[in-house]
């Protein structure tokens, strides 16, 4: 049988270790706040936002809560970023995305401070993360990281196959799996043979966007597979991009969804909080 990996466990503990170092930090007076921003009221946002401001409380974070309407105008969201930017007593700035039709993502994002950029979008955080300077890494693929690293999976030297190309997800996972020495593939939709090259994984991590797309026949015997999905499926239950019925028999380790990679964006959002002092103070 495999290990499930537990994400809900390792991202508690990865919260509580915050938590601690927040208080810590606190005795010295230094004290952190994350600005949110959310225009419009699409339902994922809503639930990944408040569940981003709870985490802020339990770790000790002060966060401040920009809810904007649907109709905010470029400029508008542009103003706030610059005002937040200047603001001392700020140290992470995140901009929920998908923006409503008619704003700028790329406009908005590279406005953001990138020593605020807590997120790790802005193009001089994945610059830096492509030359392996310091700065903030994008919160998933980081987690992922984290997960293989606590369930004790050494990455160095291992065949590691990201599926899945995204700004978000799937390049910074390929940049970060390679810093940790793996010998990395990135495939997408494009690529030819798929099932061919999936199957040369020791280490598997489907950020595809597609309901349970990766089946057995995707996966070496003994692999591990990392699923980055989140979907709903017909009968509104929570499945990731991994047939995980018929991938887990064949598997080392497998993070299950829910409970695997999810709950690890936000610990590592925290995380990127908490060493924005250091950054912002160097
Ligand atoms: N929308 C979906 N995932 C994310 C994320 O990690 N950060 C932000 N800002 N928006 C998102």
């Amino acid at each position: 049988m495999p290990t499930i990996i537990d994400g809900k466990a390792i991202s508690t503990q990865i919260k509580d270790e915050l938590k601690e170092q927040v208080a810590k930090m606190k005795e010295q007076g230094i004290t952190l706040c994350l600005a949110v921003i959310q225009v419009g009221a699409d339902p994922a946002s809503c639930v990944y936002v408040r569940n981003k401001k709870k985490a802020c409380e339990y770790i000790g974070i002060e966060s401040l809560s920009y809810e904007l309407p649907e109709e905010t105008t470029q400029e508008e969201l542009l103003g706030i970023i610059k005002e937040l930017n200047s603001r001392k007593d700020v140290n992470g700035i995140l901009v929920q995305l998908p923006l409503p039709k008619g704003l700028d993502e790329e406009k908005i994002l590279d406005a953001i401070d990138p020593l605020k950029d807590v997120d790790g979008f802005h193009p001089m955080n994945v610059g830096n993360l492509s030359i392996g300077r310091k700065g903030f890494v994008s919160c998933t693929p980081a987690g992922v990281i984290q997960l293989l690293k606590r369930s004790g999976i050494e990455i160095e030297g291992k065949e590691c196959v990201v599926v899945g190309r995204s700004n978000i997800v799937g390049k910074p996972m390929s940049m970060l799996l390679l810093r940790e020495n793996g010998t990395v593939t990135t495939a997408h939709s494009r690529t030819k043979n798929l099932k061919e090259v999936t199957k040369r994984a020791d280490i598997l991590v489907a950020a595809v966007g597609k309901p349970r797309m990766i089946t057995a026949d995707y996966v070496k015997e003994g692999a591990v597979v990392i699923d980055v999905g989140i979907h709903r499926n017909e009968d509104n239950k929570l499945c990731g991009d991994v047939d995980y019925e018929s991938v887990a028999p064949k598997c080392q380790a497998i993070t299950p969804v829910p409970g695997g990679v999810g709950p690890m964006t936000i610990a590592m959002l925290m995380k990127n909080c908490v060493e924005s002092y250091s950054l912002q103070n160097q």
